[in-house]
């Protein structure tokens, strides 16, 4: 009861504020154009910077084609390449368009799931998914599908028979219809369906399941979508989807310095950056209203006409001012009669407006400690949500864990109001923003995307075990903020960078296959703590080079948990959301939806072979069986070219026992079935038994021909480890002695 009337009360205090954020733009703007460029095409506008048509558009990248959809059909629509456009917003920078919805139906006739995996690219356009307006949805009773991008994988599954929860009008939460948020950053994706979950034996109450990535603003569940073929029927096999649009991939200080290219040439309008969309757009600045990329497109707003003034208002050009009728005056913004009214009635006067204004003070001091007693309620409740309570309990019984909670107040402080000057990455999961706490300590900020309830309950519980991690080889978690509804996470600051960015970037530096080979042992030994030193385990979900943080001394710190969860204790705690990086999914972890340790091994032997090959994990450009870096390892491997796809830096005759031995080991780990993975324990064994070799190659000679004189049993004894892992140990000794 209490959550959803302080939800409620949250919700109105954002209409509040939007309303008095929109109340300024609300006043229809004519699409401007350009002189002879026709502004309609049916009934959509089409306001500059798009144009129908050769030199009607500011450059190629906004041109519209009109054109009738079908042959006879009279009525004109505007398209961009495929996409019929219905809306465009120069003020939002948004324009909306429609997308094909990806399907899977049972057809009896055949007796086999139909499908239809609809897809968008606008790769190399000006165009990119909103991620604030477009949700991923799914709809269907035995249901597992995805978002396919370039970089990423996610998805959630949707099932109709839970015992907790059944389908119901207006609420999407997993019973008959999940959602998840879109990235930041999205230009292209595919609908895909998990093919094990299908409705062959349900189909006569479920005929078929659709996945969308649509405006959720025009999303309303019904549970006759699930039943019928409704949905299909109210969108008419497509849904609206909101686009965000940038003028060139520049940001504003590039555009601004040559101005016969700067886009907004209106007087009063200025450029703002596009965090979503890469590059810049116009805006009008405040007072006025129109179109900032045409001359003189913004025009001044009559705000008199919205009477703000208590008498007399008078319109300035981007402003107003008020004014009190004729022998009257402005006290305090409120007008009063003049003071030579007559000698008597003053003191009234005086009287009456000192009550009045100890009146209205009053009031207003009132007001604000309800207020702000309300907010401190919300904050408390936010605060319980996330198991902040449960987290300080735990805390009062554990001395010494040094996490701390924030305040909003001070996380908001630390990072400029999280300005977009402070982002150090985006993700799927979270903006993670460089802050500097009082005391000059810097820190790395990570608010989360919104998550559902189900998370929120188990956030709590999570973090708690986070902040207890102390391993040096994985980022330490400082503290936390739970006031809001999203939670954010505060981690030491990491400075050199990611893993990724030391693989591909183009620094020209060099690295070692001994620096590989450490930062590899070290991100293994982290992932093993991970696995084996908590209880329950942690399984971290998305291990992956960019996950990889390296310190000054390029020391390995595995980061980002969002996708981690607690390995399930029962059966029925089933990952809902499956979400991954393309090129690193594990193959079973698709199949079984089941998130295990094995998945974590998986994601590591991606890394091992892309520190052997310098090669991303995933190549959206190569052809189809040679986009994923492991099946074109797999590849080079059972055909014995390993050689022809290691990387040149490191491949050198002294080197090659090493690499045959890592990618040997990354081989194992790539196996498409979790039980034939090696723990990571061993993995991680090996990694540190190579890279003593490699070290001090006549020391482990001579320990070894000491051990062989005392015999096996001390020798299996002194090492702890399976006979395995030294016979790769040696293998790597005895071939170097014969390289050189
Ligand atoms: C549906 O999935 C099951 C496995 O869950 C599979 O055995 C069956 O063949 C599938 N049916 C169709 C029509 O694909
Ligand atoms: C998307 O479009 C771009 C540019 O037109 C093209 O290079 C790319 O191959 C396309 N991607 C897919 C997956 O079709
Ligand atoms: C949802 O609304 C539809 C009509 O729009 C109705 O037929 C259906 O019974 C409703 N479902 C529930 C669970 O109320
Ligand atoms: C969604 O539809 C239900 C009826 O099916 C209605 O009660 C509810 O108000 C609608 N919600 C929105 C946001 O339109
Ligand atoms: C959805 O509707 C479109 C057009 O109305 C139709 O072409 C398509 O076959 C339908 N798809 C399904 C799965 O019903
Ligand atoms: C400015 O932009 C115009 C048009 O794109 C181009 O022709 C010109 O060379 C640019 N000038 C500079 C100094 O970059
Ligand atoms: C626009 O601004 C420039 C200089 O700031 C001024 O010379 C010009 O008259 C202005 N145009 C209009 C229509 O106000
Ligand atoms: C309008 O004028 C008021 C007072 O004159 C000032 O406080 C306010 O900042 C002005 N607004 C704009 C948009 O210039």
């Amino acid at each position: 009861m209490t959550t959803t009337t302080t939800t409620k009360l949250l919700s109105a205090l954002l209409i509040c504020i939007s309303a008095i954020g929109m109340a300024s733009a609300a006043a229809d703007v004519a699409a401007a154009a350009h002189p002879g460029c026709q502004t309609r095409c049916g009934d959509v506008d089409i306001p500059f910077p798009f144009g129908i048509g050769d030199k009607c558009a500011i450059h190629e990248g906004f041109q519209l084609k009109c054109k009738a959809p079908k042959q006879d059909s009279k009525l004109m629509k505007p398209f961009r390449g495929d996409f019929e456009v219905t809306k465009i917003s120069v003020e939002d920078g948004k324009a909306w368009v429609k997308a094909y919805m990806s399907s899977q139906c049972y057809d009896p006739f055949t007796g086999g799931m139909s499908y239809s995996d609809a897809s968008a690219n606008f790769s190399g356009s000006v165009f990119w998914l909103s991620d604030t307006d477009n949700r991923i949805t799914i709809i269907g009773c035995q249901t597992l599908a995805y978002m396919m991008s370039d970089s990423y994988v996610i998805g959630c599954s949707s099932t109709c028979d839970d015992n907790d929860q059944t389908p119901n009008n207006g609420s999407c939460s997993g019973a008959g219809c999940c959602q998840a948020s879109v990235p930041k950053r999205i230009q292209y994706y595919r609908g895909y369906f998990n093919e094990d979950y299908n409705t062959s034996k349900i189909w006569r109450n479920s005929p078929c399941s659709y996945m969308v990535v649509m405006e959720d603003a025009s999303f309303n569940f019904s549970t006759t979508y699930l039943t019928s073929r409704v949905f299909n029927e109210t969108y008419k096999g497509e849904v609206p989807v909101v686009l965000d649009w940038a003028i060139t991939p520049d940001t504003c200080k590039e555009p601004q310095r040559n101005k016969t290219s700067y886009a907004c040439v209106s007087n009063n309008s200025h450029c703002i950056d596009n965090m979503n969309a890469q590059g810049y757009r116009c805006q009008c600045s405040n007072g006025f209203e129109g179109n900032p990329y045409v001359k003189d497109g913004c025009k001044d707003i009559d705000e008199c006409l919205h009477s703000p003034c208590s008498e007399i208002c008078t319109n300035t050009l981007g402003n107003f001012t008020c004014s009190c009728y004729p022998g009257r005056y402005m006290m305090n913004g409120v007008c009063v009669p003049n003071k030579k009214i007559g000698f008597a009635s003053v003191p009234a006067v005086v009287g009456a407006s000192v009550i009045f204004v100890v009146l209205v003070v009053t009031m207003m001091f009132a007001y604000l400690i309800k207020e702000r007693r309300k907010l401190r309620h919300i904050k408390q409740h936010y605060l319980r949500q996330h198991g902040g309570l449960l987290l300080f309990e735990e805390m009062k019984s554990q001395e010494g864990v040094a996490f701390k909670i924030f305040s909003h107040e001070e996380l908001q402080e630390a990072t400029n109001r999280f300005s977009e000057q402070q982002i150090l990455g985006q993700g799927g999961h979270g903006t993670v923003y460089k802050g500097l706490l009082k005391g000059n300590t810097e820190v790395a900020v990570k608010r989360c995307m919104t998550i559902n309830e189900q998370q929120k309950k188990e956030f709590g519980k999570e973090m708690l075990i986070l902040s207890q991690i102390n391993h040096k080889n994985i980022v330490k978690l400082l503290g936390c903020c739970l006031e809001v509804e999203v939670p954010m996470l505060v981690y030491e600051f990491i400075p050199n960078g990611t893993l990724f960015d030391l693989i591909h970037g183009d620094h020209g530096q060099q690295i070692s296959l001994a620096t590989r080979l450490r930062i590899a042992h070290e991100s293994a030994e982290a992932i093993t703590y991970l696995h084996s030193c908590a209880s329950p385990p942690i399984l971290h979900g998305d291990i992956k080079s960019s996950n990889i943080l390296l310190d000054r001394n390029l020391i390995a710190k595995i980061s980002d948990f969002g996708a981690s969860i607690l390995a399930p204790t029962d059966e029925s705690q089933f990952v809902t959301l499956v979400q991954g990086t393309c090129g690193y999914l594990d193959p079973e972890y698709m199949q079984l939806c089941q998130l295990t340790d094995k998945s974590d091994v998986y994601n590591f032997g991606v890394v091992l072979v892309e520190l052997l090959t310098c090669q991303k994990a995933f190549n959206l450009n190569a052809p189809e069986h040679e986009k994923s870096l492991s099946m074109r390892f797999l590849n080079a491997m059972k055909n014995n070219k390993l050689a022809h796809i290691i990387d040149g830096q490191i491949k050198n005759r002294e080197n090659m026992p090493f690499l045959e031995e890592i990618a040997e080991l990354a081989g194992q780990c790539l196996e498409m079935s979790g039980v034939n993975r090696p723990p990571m324990k061993q993995v991680a064994d090996n990694l540190d038994r190579l890279r003593k070799v490699m070290q001090h190659p006549w020391v482990e000679q001579n320990s070894e021909e000491l051990e062989s004189l005392l015999g096996e049993s001390s020798r299996v004894s002194s090492r702890g480890t399976s006979t395995a892992n030294f016979s790769i140990e040696r293998r790597g000794v005895m071939e170097l002695d014969s390289g050189r």
